[in-house]
Formats: structure tokens, C-alpha cells, sequence
């Protein structure tokens, strides 16, 4: 990656020693989420959700909003859905969108058994085909939308997201960082040697950026998954 300094093995080491450390003390042992990630590991999914305390801040940002209908794009295990879940009072309800049919039904079983079969629908198929059918059904608005799915299509489900809010809705991105490969527009991401991820993330700041209607910011993180960010958007007026 031209001029962006590799990452020491020292430092990835003294950041999970420190997620754990946060890890073991705010947040017991949770035998459903535990199960999730076990049942997901075990079908051999990418252990790519969000680590434990990500999870956790995903659970309070959902109840400092108040949410009480969630979208979330990118389904994997059902790891991130259950935390968001967990946000919702009585009579809430979560839409999560998965491309793959076999980690949609590892997701299925994980809800299931975290006790939201009931709160959660899981819609199968590439999220640029699932959004519009929402959109056409009067699905949302939604209060709080999780953009978590393939990065080289964000700048696409950035506008989906802002099709199906309302004001107050919270837009909440994951992985807009990538270990600083963000900083170059012709970077390969350096997990999966993609480039149209790092494309579509950089165009996916740009249009946060020209929308009136959001009001955006982005923070640099560091744990158990190593570098990456997130990007937290509240949507407003039109003016
Ligand atoms: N939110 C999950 C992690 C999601 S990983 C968690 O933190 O627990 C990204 C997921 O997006 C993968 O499951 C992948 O299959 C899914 N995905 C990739 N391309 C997609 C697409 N076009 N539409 C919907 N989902 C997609
Ligand atoms: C990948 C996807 C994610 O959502 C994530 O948090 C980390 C990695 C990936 O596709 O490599
Ligand atoms: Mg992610």
C-alpha cells in the first residue's frame, strides 16, 4: 500500500489483550451470542462480525435512538442482528438482508435460538434486488440502518438507506477504514485484495459528504479485528 505504514504484529497483539480485558469486564459470558458464533464457525462461515464490544455498542446506539424497527445489510451468522435485537422494545421489529442462502439459514437458527424468531425476518438474495422489493412493499422508514454487506456497494445502499428513512433515522457503516488502505483510492483491501471494496467505500464518504441531508462522522477503531472504522450518520430535512 502506497505510503501507509504496515501495521506491527506488536500492536494487533496489545489491541486484542485489550479487547479482552474490556471483554472480560463489561461483558459476561452470553450464551446465545456465544452459540452464534459457535454454530457459525462450526458451518464454516467467514469470522468476519463484529467483535463482542462492537456488538455492544451497535446494542446502545440502537437503544439511545429509541429504535424500534432496524434494516441491516449484511446478515452473516445473525451475530449483529441478535445484538441489534436485543435494542428493541415490545412489538419491534428487525429486516437483515443476506446474499448467500447458507449463511442466511446459520443466521436462522442462531435468532431463532436467542429468542427472536419472532422479531427478526431474514431476506435472502443481493441486497441491490431485496432493498427496492422493500422499498415497493412501503416497507421502513427505519429508525436505525446498519450498512454492514459487500463494501464495493455501498454508495448504492447509502442511497437505499436514505430512500427508507426518515428524520432522526441513524445510518451506522461498518469497515470504512481498512487499515488506512481508504487513503488510497487504488488500494487492493488489504483482507481480501479487492479494490472495488475500497472504490466503493471512498465513494461511499463522498456522498455522505455532498448529502444535505445527513449529518455524518467517522471513527477509527482498533481491537480483536484490528483497524478498521465505522461511520455513524443521523439523516435531517431536506434543508
Ligand atoms: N453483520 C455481520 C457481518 C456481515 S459480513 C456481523 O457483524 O455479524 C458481510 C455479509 O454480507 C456476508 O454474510 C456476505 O455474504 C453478505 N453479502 C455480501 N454481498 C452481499 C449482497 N450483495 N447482498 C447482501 N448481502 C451480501
Ligand atoms: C469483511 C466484512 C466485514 O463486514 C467485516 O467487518 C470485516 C471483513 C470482509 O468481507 O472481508
Ligand atoms: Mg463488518
Amino acid at each position: 500500500m502506497t505510503d501507509v505504514p504496515s501495521i506491527e504484529p506488536e500492536s494487533q497483539q496489545r489491541w486484542t489483550a485489550v479487547d479482552h480485558y474490556i471483554t472480560d469486564l463489561l461483558l459476561p459470558e452470553d450464551p446465545a451470542l456465544d452459540a452464534a458464533l459457535r454454530a457459525s464457525a462450526a458451518a464454516g462461515l467467514p469470522t468476519i462480525a463484529v467483535t463482542p464490544n462492537q456488538g455492544k455498542l451497535l446494542e446502545l446506539l440502537a437503544r439511545v435512538q429509541g429504535a424500534r424497527t432496524i434494516l441491516e445489510l449484511g446478515t452473516l451468522g445473525g451475530y449483529s442482528t441478535i445484538w441489534l435485537a436485543r435494542a428493541l422494545p415490545p412489538g419491534g421489529r428487525l429486516v437483515t438482508l443476506e446474499a448467500k442462502p447458507r449463511f442466511a439459514e446459520v443466521a436462522r437458527v442462531n435468532i431463532v435460538r436467542a429468542g427472536f424468531g419472532d422479531v427478526v425476518e431474514i431476506r435472502v438474495g443481493p441486497a441491490l434486488q431485496t432493498l427496492p422489493e422493500l422499498a415497493a412493499e412501503g416497507a421502513g422508514p427505519f429508525d436505525l440502518i446498519f450498512i454492514d454487506a459487500d463494501k464495493g456497494n455501498y454508495p448504492g445502499y447509502f442511497s437505499w438507506a436514505l430512500k427508507l428513512s426518515r428524520p432522526g433515522t441513524v445510518i451506522i457503516g461498518d469497515n470504512v477504514v481498512r487499515d488506512g488502505a481508504i487513503l488510497d483510492p487504488g488500494a487492493k483491501d488489504p483482507l481480501t485484495g479487492d479494490t472495488d471494496l475500497i472504490r466503493g467505500v471512498r465513494r461511499f464518504y463522498e456522498l455522505l459528504s455532498a448529502e444535505p441531508r445527513v449529518s455524518a462522522t467517522a471513527i477509527q477503531t482498533v481491537g480483536d479485528k484490528g483497524y478498521d472504522g465505522f461511520v455513524l450518520a443521523i439523516v435531517g430535512d431536506e434543508d
